[in-house]
């Protein structure tokens, strides 16, 4: 199971990826603007700098919603480092991209995908990754999981290479729920990763090892 990271903080980007298990980051809109980076020259050179902490794949989103703008918004995200995957918005026009854009060696991420049968179509035009957003299911008394296991499903009895990356991950359960499941990648919040690590056992084992080391020395 890949691990991403979703944020464009600089900070937990570093964090993540110094813990050696970072393999990638994704990014939209809204992440970007939460960092202070908007316009398209921040944006861009923002990508970059990410580009150089991380060696994995990293999504950059498009804006445009017409196919003839996504197409060239995603041929210059693309161009800017071969670790970009062009992120493209679930409709009809960013379906018709992202079929092109397969069929011309881009990867792309098809986003805010949210039904099955979104998830089939994205894999039909042969999108890279596919992004079912879980928390935001969750968050409309939807089960988010329920989604990644019917998407789990259907890709392994037509054997789609689509990868399933589980996003919208808010918290450590929605981490190990997908692993369960057999969600390809998972993308979350620093603190959805750091969650696996704790365990009061854990701490109150260790304490009294190192308690027990000090009375024989
Ligand atoms: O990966 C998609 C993500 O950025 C959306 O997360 O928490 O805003 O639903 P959230």
């Amino acid at each position: 199971m890949k691990f991403f990271i979703d944020t464009a903080n600089l900070d937990q980007i570093k964090e993540a990826q110094d813990l050696g298990v970072l393999d990638g980051v994704t990014t939209n809109p809204s992440l970007m603007a939460k960092e202070g980076i908007t316009g398209k020259e921040n944006i861009i050179n923002h990508y970059k700098k990410i580009c150089e902490i991380v060696t994995g794949d990293i999504s950059a989103e498009v804006i445009s919603t017409d196919y003839d703008g996504i197409l060239k918004e995603g041929q210059e995200l693309a161009k800017l480092h071969d670790q970009i995957i062009v992120k493209v918005p679930m409709i009809k026009d960013g379906v018709k991209a992202i079929k092109y854009f397969s069929d011309n060696g881009i990867k792309t991420n098809c986003t805010l995908v949210f039904s099955a049968g979104q998830a089939l179509l994205a894999a039909k035009a042969g999108a890279t990754y596919v992004s079912p957003f879980i928390g935001r299911l969750d968050d409309i008394s939807t089960d988010g999981l329920n989604l990644i296991a019917e998407i789990r499903l259907i890709y392994d009895n037509y054997g789609f290479d689509t990868q399933i990356l589980a996003a919208s991950v808010r918290h450590t359960m929605h981490v190990i729920d997908c692993a369960k499941i057999g969600a390809d990648v998972m993308t979350g919040p620093l603190s959805s990763i750091e969650g696996l690590l704790r365990h009061p056992l854990t701490d109150i084992g260790l304490e009294k090892f190192l308690a027990d080391y000090k009375k024989g020395n």
